[in-house]
This record gives C-alpha cells, sequence and structure tokens, in this order.
C-alpha cells in the first residue's frame, strides 16, 4: 500500500515527459494581503516567491502557463498588482477579465514558454460553489491542470476540485515539497504540543476538535483565545470574537488558555482583570512563559495562527512562542499566510524545520492525513 506522499510524487507534473507547446493551466496561491498603496510589500512576497519554482519549471520545459488564482476574500480584489511584482521575475501577461474572445485570442496564440495571468477566481461565486462551469472556455483552451496551491486545497472550491474532472490533472513541485515535508510529522507518535492562533474561527475550532485526541495540549492565543476565554466566563470586553458553538471543546483540559494579556493600551493585564472597555490584542509575559514550559517538553510542535494582532505591533507573543520552539529543540513545523508573514517579517524562519505555505490546509492534511483537493487528483490517476 503507498503512502499519499508517493501517491502524491506518483502525480507530479515532473512525470510528466512533453510539456512543450502543452497548454497548462496551473493554479497557485498568490493569496497577499496588499498593503496601503495598494501594492505587494515586500514582506508579503513569499507565496509569490514560492509560486516562481513550478511557473520556471513549466517555462523551461516550454510549456505556455495559464495561472489562476485567488486573492482575498472578497470579489472585487484584483490581481494586477501581484502580476505587477511577479513581472519583475517572470515574462507575464495579464488578462482583465475572462471574455471568451479575448480568452481565445490570448491562449490560442501563447509562445511556447510563456505566462498569462488570470483575475482573481474568487470574483465569481461560483469557484466558492464548485461549479467549475465559468472557467469552461479556459480548460477548453488547454491541454492539463497542475495543482500547485497547497494552501487552498482544503477547500472544495472549483479550481481545485471540480476541474480536475474536466482535464488531465498533475501535482506541482510545491505541493509535492508540502507533502513530503509535513509527511514527516505525521508517521512519528510523538508527544505532540498544537499552538494555534489567529482568527479564522470557521476552520480552526473545527481542527482544533479534531486535534485534541491526538496531541498532549493544545495552546490557544490570538482572537481564538477570547472565545473559550468568554465561554469559560472570563471578561472580554469589546475583543474580536465570533459567535460559535464550542461547548464541546470547551472544557478540554487540553486546551491551555492565555493566563495574561496585552490591551489596546499597551499595557499586560491578569485574565481576570480585563475590563469591558478592555480589547485583547496579544498575549502576555505570563502567558509566554507557561506556554515555554509545555512546549520544552514536547518532541512536536505544530503552529498556526499569530498569538496578537501583529499588524498593529502586537507581535511579541508571537515572537516569545517562536523563540521558544527553537530553544526547546522540537521538530517544529508552522504555516498560514499571516503566520508566515510574521515569522519572515521577524526574520524567525530559522527557527522552524518547516514552514508551510498553508494554514487551514496544513492543519486539515497533519489531521486528516490527505486533503479533498489530493483526493481528487489521485483518484483521478489511478482510475
Ligand atoms: P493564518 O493566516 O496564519 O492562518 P489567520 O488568518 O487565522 O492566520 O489569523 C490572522 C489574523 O488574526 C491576523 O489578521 C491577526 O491580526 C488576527 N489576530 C490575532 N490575534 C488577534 C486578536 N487578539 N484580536 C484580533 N485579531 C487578532
Ligand atoms: C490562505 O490565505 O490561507 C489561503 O490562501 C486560503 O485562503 P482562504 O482561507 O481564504 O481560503
Ligand atoms: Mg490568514
Amino acid at each position: 500500500m503507498k503512502t499519499i506522499q508517493e501517491k502524491v510524487m506518483d502525480c507530479s507534473i515532473e512525470n510528466h515527459t512533453s510539456l512543450k507547446g502543452k497548454k497548462v493551466l496551473l493554479r497557485i496561491d498568490v493569496n497577499t494581503s496588499l498593503g496601503e498603496n495598494g501594492v505587494v510589500d515586500p514582506g508579503e512576497d513569499w507565496r509569490i516567491i514560492k509560486s516562481y519554482q513550478t511557473i520556471d519549471y513549466l517555462v523551461d520545459k516550454g510549456a505556455c502557463v495559464v495561472v489562476i488564482s485567488h486573492i482575498g476574500r472578497e470579489k472585487e480584489e484584483s490581481l494586477k498588482p501581484v502580476y505587477e511584482y511577479m513581472r519583475q521575475h517572470v515574462d507575464i501577461g495579464f488578462l482583465p477579465n475572462y471574455d471568451a474572445e479575448l480568452l481565445q485570442n490570448s491562449i490560442e496564440n501563447m509562445q511556447h514558454g510563456s505566462v498569462i495571468m488570470l483575475e482573481n477566481l474568487r470574483q465569481f461565486s461560483e469557484e466558492k460553489d464548485n461549479d467549475s462551469s465559468f472557467l469552461d472556455t479556459v480548460i477548453g483552451l488547454c491541454d492539463l491542470y497542475v495543482n500547485d496551491a497547497f494552501s487552498v486545497s482544503h477547500r472544495k472550491h472549483a479550481s481545485v476540485h471540480d476541474v480536475v474532472t474536466k482535464l488531465p490533472a498533475y501535482f506541482g513541485l510545491q505541493f509535492v515539497d508540502e507533502v513530503t515535508e509535513l509527511s514527516k510529522t505525521s508517521d512519528t507518535d510523538t508527544n505532540t504540543v498544537l499552538i494555534l492562533g489567529g482568527a479564522k474561527f470557521g476552520t480552526k475550532l473545527d481542527l482544533l476538535a479534531q486535534f485534541l485526541p491526538k496531541v498532549s495540549y493544545a495552546l490557544v492565543g490570538g482572537a481564538l483565545a477570547n472565545v473559550f476565554l468568554r465561554e469559560r466566563g472570563f471578561e472580554i470586553g469589546n475583543s474580536f470574537a465570533d459567535d460559535v458553538d464550542i461547548s464541546h471543546i470547551v472544557n478540554s483540559e487540553k486546551i491551555i488558555l492565555p493566563i495574561d494579556i496585552v490591551d489596546q493600551h499597551g499595557d499586560v493585564a491578569s485574565i481576570d482583570g480585563v475590563g469591558k472597555e478592555d480589547i485583547i490584542l496579544d498575549i502576555g509575559p505570563e502567558t509566554e512563559k507557561l506556554f515555554e514550559t509545555i512546549i520544552d517538553q514536547s518532541d512536536t510542535i505544530l503552529w498556526n495562527g499569530p498569538m496578537g494582532k501583529y499588524e498593529d505591533g502586537y507581535v511579541a507573543g508571537s515572537v516569545a512562542v517562536a523563540d521558544s520552539i527553537a530553544r526547546s529543540g522540537a521538530f517544529s513545523v508552522t504555516g498560514g499566510g499571516d503566520t508566515a508573514t510574521v515569522i519572515l517579517e521577524e526574520e524567525l524562519e530559522d527557527n522552524f524545520d518547516f514552514i508551510s505555505t498553508g494554514g487551514g490546509a496544513m492543519l486539515d492534511f497533519l489531521v486528516q492525513g490527505t486533503l479533498p483537493g489530493i483526493d481528487i487528483i489521485i483518484n483521478k490517476n489511478n482510475e
């Protein structure tokens, strides 16, 4: 019986013998938060840079590469700033809309080794509904499909799922790399600690519940912790917290919450000293020490989600956690759009054994051993 890693490697685009002149529909994830001036900030370019590996490979083999991605969650967001950034590295064109005539003229006439990028996939509601009919013109003009967007492959979205039913489908180089590295954590039965922060309540609380039986502890910070604090009876003032049902996990003894916090004035307060007007924006120094003690005793650490609102300068908790991880010597894997941004901005990348492009996708892969976007390609190739 082959492992998931072996199955993914079997479907790697590197196994395709002749790519010369082939029109390749390449799904990447260059979801990047743009700065206030609407351009890609240097600290935010890491996902874009990671996407070059497969693009360069395909260009080198003489393929015609049609690149698709989403950006943000709003339909209005444009990939144009990302395209402008990518032009520094790749000779790339950009199509501002999905007009059938424009697509036909541009894609049919592509030169070998050229690259075209299409607009934000999430401009179409069908993308999230897993209905790839909005891509049918593009699909009809392409010979094969490559998924190099590991970080969105936990979602059953059209560009990583339904599209696979319509074209021969492969994995990109970065995708294979993600599965290879993350597989190193899953086959060891070690003392694992999960560190969870950030703000994607919907995806992450569900994953947390699935992780609990497998981990020694789950250290919860970021906005996610606010939900637990509130449910455990603490005042959280005006802190950011979604209304989600956590009744099935709220009392788990494995879940360790902040014992002190940093508020909107930059002041430290103990967890029972948060006022009605206060906003929790980071974990406090006593929590950093508590988390360090637990991190120190672990063999494997999985971390997704910043401990605080780092964009506004509340970064100390995340830096402390990253430093504790490095000191512990445990095998460490981290990931997520915002988590990786903090780590790279603070130049902490050497603290980790692997930094995944995926947040929810990384956690989902580690707990399930696969992803919907993986299964559909493997099954298709083994029909
Ligand atoms: P990732 O992209 O690493 O998976 P998320 O997208 O889940 O992480 O969460 C990142 C977001 O969480 C950031 O915008 C960050 O500001 C926010 N965040 C973290 N802690 C807090 C907090 N205490 N209050 C409000 N927002 C927070
Ligand atoms: C991410 O930023 O985690 C990926 O691009 C997936 O984005 P999503 O959580 O909005 O699907
Ligand atoms: Mg994020």
